[in-house]
């Protein structure tokens, strides 16, 4: 179906929206909370801010919930940090990291938000790194399992949606830009040591949820961008199809087959490469089933061939928010992106495609039939409050409402979506440009030198501020899709 003018949205679906502890909740040294090595990370992107207050959640998180009941919410995507829960290597529980969890929870509930918690969202523990050697040890799947377990332990007769890794493929793909590949002085190789690691935490988090959460559901969270040819061209295609594999799909086919695909176990072969895989593990994999797959989608991108021979280019990432200062990569003889002409591009050059995300579901629903989740997708930009107080973001409230329409095509196509929770309720900490990158439905009043300037967060307003996407959002879902706004219009 390529139109249609009012997409129907299945009853219960459930809208709300997004957030990952180290981005929203701060108080990064209270209740028991031990330092993570993503706390170090952001502290290498000045002149930002790093994650020590963000939107300063943990002590204002009740007004926060207020704020997502009275938008209508019937969701709340959020991350547990593990080092609130299990805060040194002696493996013992941290009952105040426990209480904070279960207040958040009792709250959502008692407003009628259904959470959905993510295990794992980029924060490992410092003593994880020191004392168990981090992502390349087989300790850390033991440390995980403990973790994981006590979660649901805890928060399992009130939690039935889990999310394990958050984009496992990003962080790998990304490794060097989120702190991943600290203490690796051989990323290309290391990478797919750390990478399956990854993959025995996630599996033993499958196992042990289907044990002990009773009608519990878990599922991994790819970040997906749909990757289109540059041309017709056949190579361009084939180039596409490569990207697809390194950035995304290899990683989607282990979590719904429980094993490596072809494709990557030739790659390793031709690259020499020998993750340490054991027959334990390849059961272990195969028995942890999946329920669902949530899927991030911000953005697409365009693959094109790469000669062999050709100049090696890495991507980089737009650091600014300054427009044409991203560099696609160049990988001779895989592929190689580029800029899509029929596209707008945000300021820090992320493609604006609605139709990605109509993409990325009929994708992921025909290769792997199973339901899915929306658990990020959002408009990143610089905004101020404008002279009357408030903020008008109609950017951000043509972003939702486009690509909205688009995931109730998907619908209307006949995938099986069940909830969308876009990034992100508050304006919290981007990955690299502290709070000035702002994705909020609502503003917190605050800048980044405020809060590199803080000794006392408890003097600071970060007054809550409903934008204009909150006001918009709020009727949308308050009509489970139906009410668009006076200035629906299509792509
Ligand atoms: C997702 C991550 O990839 O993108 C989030 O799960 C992140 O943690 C979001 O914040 C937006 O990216 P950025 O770099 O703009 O913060």
């Amino acid at each position: 179906m390529y139109y249609k003018e009012n997409p129907k949205f299945p009853k219960n679906f459930m809208w709300g929206a997004s957030s990952a502890a180290w981005q929203v909740e701060g108080g990064v040294a209270e209740g028991g909370r031990t330092p993570a090595m993503i706390d170090l990370n952001s502290k290498k992107k000045a002149p930002y801010a790093d994650d020590s207050i963000c939107a300063d959640h943990y002590h204002r998180y009740k007004e926060d919930v207020a704020l997502m009941a009275e938008c209508g919410f019937g969701s709340y995507r959020f991350s547990i940090a593990w080092s609130r829960i299990i805060p040194c290597s002696d493996g013992k529980v941290n009952p105040e990291g426990v209480a904070f969890y279960n207040d958040l929870i009792n709250e959502l509930l008692k407003n009628n938000i259904t959470p959905i918690v993510t295990l794992y969202h980029y924060d490992l523990p410092v003593w994880v790194y020191e004392e168990l050697g981090g992502w390349k040890s087989r300790k850390t799947v033991d440390a995980f399992e403990h973790y994981a377990r006590t979660c649901f332990e805890n928060f399992g007769d009130r939690v039935k949606y889990w999310l394990s890794i958050n984009e496992q493929n990003m962080q790998i793909v990304y490794g060097h830009w989120l702190g991943t590949s600290a203490g690796c002085t051989d990323w290309e190789r290391e990478q797919w040591d750390i990478n399956h690691i990854m993959n025995l935490c996630h599996a033993k988090a499958v196992v042990a949820c289907h044990e002990m959460v009773e009608g519990g559901k878990i599922g991994p969270v790819p970040g997906y961008v749909p990757i289109y040819p540059k041309t017709c061209n056949p190579l361009d295609q084939i180039a596409a199809m490569n990207a697809e594999e390194l950035t995304e799909k290899i990683w989607n086919d282990t979590y719904v087959y429980g094993e490596y695909n072809g494709f990557i176990k030739k790659y390793w072969e031709i690259h020499d490469i020998h993750p340490d895989i054991r027959p334990e593990d390849v059961v272990l994999m195969k028995s942890a089933k999946i329920d669902f797959i949530a899927v991030n989608c911000y953005r697409s991108n365009v693959g094109c061939d790469a000669k062999p021979g050709t100049e090696r280019k890495e991507y980089e990432l737009n650091k600014f928010g300054i427009k044409g200062q991203l560099q696609f990569p160049n990988y001779p003889g895989e592929f190689a992106m580029d800029y899509n002409p029929y596209v707008e591009y945000t300021d820090w050059d992320w493609e604006i495609d609605p139709v990605a995300i109509r993409y990325a579901l009929r994708y992921l629903w025909d290769h792997y039939r199973l339901p899915m989740m929306i658990t990020e997708n959002g408009y990143g930009a610089n905004e101020e409050k404008d002279a009357d107080g408030n903020v008008h973001d109609q950017a951000r409230v043509d972003f939702l409402r486009d690509q909205i329409y688009q995931v109730g095509l998907a619908i209307e196509d006949g995938c099986d979506v069940i909830s969308y929770n876009p990034w992100s309720f508050t304006d919290i900490l981007s990955t690299g440009n502290g709070i000035k990158k702002r994705y909020g439905l609502v503003y917190i009043d605050t800048t980044d030198e405020e809060l590199v300037n803080c000794t006392d967060v408890s003097k600071l307003s970060m007054k809550r501020i409903k934008k204009d996407s909150f006001e918009w959002y709020s009727k949308l879902i308050k009509s489970n899709g139906n009410d668009w706004g006076k200035d629906m219009g299509v792509n």
